[in-house]
């Protein structure tokens, strides 16, 4: 076996974005480009030779070419053990649990989240490090900045290394070990939940239906839910990963996870439903005909976090990006902790959760997740609700009608208005940045906005400064718009529009998210020229 020294010329658009470098499938096929991009990582890594990494992916289309390519990659860099998951999977969350068990310097993670997949689809690669959790900012920038640099690569000329089996093998110098993709992360959730108490409200007839969307939890949910704690075997649909997803869009939300929502709205629907994503990181939650926003999924979590043995000893505090409905932070008051408001992307917890300032945090982008990982993970909150549910024995829907009661209820909505024109989108954004001033004071329709601004993060804990992070309006009676760019789209711009008000009054609790807040989403388009700019009539995802 020999290396090869691959001459080749820098790509310019290999910046990682929110949550990694994503591309087209075919961008990625390109000669040179994955293979530049693997060695702007592994020149960046200070401490790689001889050292542990991680590789995984979500299963989609270009997965077991890309990890062939990485291992070779690996093994002429002077890596000295690639833990792989068999097949060539890990979901994201139990890459980052494998990284942290393991001790590993980094891991490789192959995956579009939940961007459609096949050979028209998305594929995407992230680096993490060795707290589990996705590079910090500086390390990306300076990836990307090696990337524009890059003049060769190296690579192992080798036959593919089988990876159906776990074991050991040799590639070179570098061990290969293949792992099972799911046993670490399993005993992680046993350790963390109270599993006899699952058991047994899975033996009462509690029914569940788990939506895997033909992406990567199928053998986790399988594993997890099915055979160590005894739900029914077609608890869990879509189960078998496919290439493409099946042709779906694996994003759990109500557009996209159709079929699931469906299913608990008819007359014999079971009585929990939840789904995940691509790679396993996103969670929706319902209950029948009742749909639980990801931001108030935190807020109970955070309120009832004590049932779960893992978190008896109660919350350091929590954090939620800055988009999140502020349902979390009222908990967190009541608690007496600190809540941390953070820009969008999960890497912004990460310092706050090695530094043991919070427990939970999440996003409302069905994103959830706590301090036993360095990522969201969508399994872990179907088991933390499961876990709750067994202890308060009450539906999902007076669960949360209970939390609103007490709390008040945070009424949010998402509105997405997807692959609009980029100039355009930057052109609504800067005007809106360019009028702040104007609006701060300013009562549009006798809105008064009391704060108008562009949100800035200073990491509390090193200091770090990340400006333009989303347009904030806020309102005196505490209503809010949010405006931000997407950064994980790959055609043309995203918009999200984030809208919510708080509702003290529990009589008024039971209105449809649109209806409550239809004002506000008349004065997000008034305010912005979302029409005007997008020539979109309406949004294409609402959430
Ligand atoms: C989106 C979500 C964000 C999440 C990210 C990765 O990013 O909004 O909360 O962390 O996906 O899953 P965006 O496309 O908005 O930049
Ligand atoms: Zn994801």
């Amino acid at each position: 076996m020999r290396i090869r020294t691959v001459t080749t010329l820098p790509f310019d658009d290999q910046r990682p974005g929110t949550s990694g470098l994503r591309k087209k499938v075919h961008v990625f096929r390109q000669p040179h480009y994955l293979e530049n991009f693997v060695q702007s990582i592994f020149d960046c890594l200070e401490d790689l030779t001889g050292a542990t990494l991680v590789l995984g992916g979500d299963g989609r289309y270009y997965n077991d070419q890309a990890i062939q390519v990485i291992l070779k990659m690996a093994a002429a860099n002077g890596v000295g053990r690639m833990l792989v998951g068999r097949d060539g999977l890990l979901s994201t969350p139990a890459a980052s649990c494998v990284i942290r068990r393991h001790g590993a310097l980094g891991g490789i993670i192959l995956s579009a989240s939940h961007n459609p997949a096949g050979p028209e689809g998305d594929f995407g690669i992230k680096y993490n490090v060795s707290n589990g959790g996705p590079a910090p900012e500086k390390l990306t920038e300076r990836i990307y900045a090696r990337s524009r640099e890059i003049r060769e690569y190296r690579l192992l000329e080798a036959d593919d290394v089988p990876l159906d089996r776990c074991g050991q093998q040799r590639l070179g110098e570098m061990t290969v070990e293949v792992i099972d993709p799911v046993a670490d992360y399993a005993e992680l959730m046993e350790s963390l939940f109270d599993f006899d108490r699952i058991r047994e409200l899975f033996s009462g007839g509690f029914r569940i239906r788990y939506d895997a969307m033909h992406a990567v939890t199928g053998p986790y949910a399988r594993e997890i839910l099915v055979r160590r704690l005894g739900a029914p075997e077609d608890s869990v649909v879509n189960a078998t990963p496919l290439p493409d997803f099946g042709g779906g869009h694996p994003d759990p939300n109500l557009t996209y996870a159709r079929a699931l929502v469906d299913a608990l709205w008819r007359e014999d629907a079971p009585d929990f439903g939840a789904a995940s994503d691509g790679d396993g990181d996103r969670n929706m939650i319902l209950g029948r005909r009742f749909f639980v926003t990801p931001s108030d999924s935190l807020a109970v979590l955070a309120a009832n976090a004590t049932c779960a043995p893992g978190y008896r000893s109660g919350l350091a505090g929590i954090a939620r990006s800055m988009p999140t409905s502020r349902a979390a932070d009222r908990v967190a008051d009541r608690l007496g902790i600190p809540c941390y408001e953070t820009p969008t992307g999960w890497k912004f917890f990460g310092n706050l959760l090695d530094a043991g300032r919070i427990t939970l945090c999440g996003e409302e982008s069905f994103g959830t997740g706590s301090n036993h990982i360095r990522e969201k993970d969508g399994l872990w909150a179907v088991l933390f609700w499961l876990n709750l549910l067994a202890e308060n024995r009450r539906s999902v829907a007076d669960t949360v009608r209970d939390h609103w009661r007490e709390f008040g209820r945070d009424y949010y909505t998402r509105h997405d208005y997807e692959g609009i024109d980029s100039e355009a989108a930057q052109r609504l954004m800067s005007e809106l940045r360019g009028s702040l001033a104007e609006l701060a004071g300013s009562a549009p329709d006798g809105h008064r906005i009391r704060l108008a601004d562009d949100f800035r993060y200073e990491d509390p804990v090193d200091h770090s400064i990340s400006e333009h992070q989303g347009i904030r309006l806020l309102f005196e009676n505490e209503a809010r718009i949010v405006y931000r760019l997407s950064g994980t789209g790959t055609a043309g711009a995203t918009l999200r529009v984030y809208i919510e008000r708080y509702e003290p009054d529990p009589s008024r609790h039971g209105l449809d998210a649109q209806q409550a807040l239809a004002d506000y989403i008349r004065l997000a388009d008034e305010i912005a020229g979302i029409r005007r700019h997008t020539g979109r009539e309406r949004p294409d995802v609402i959430t």
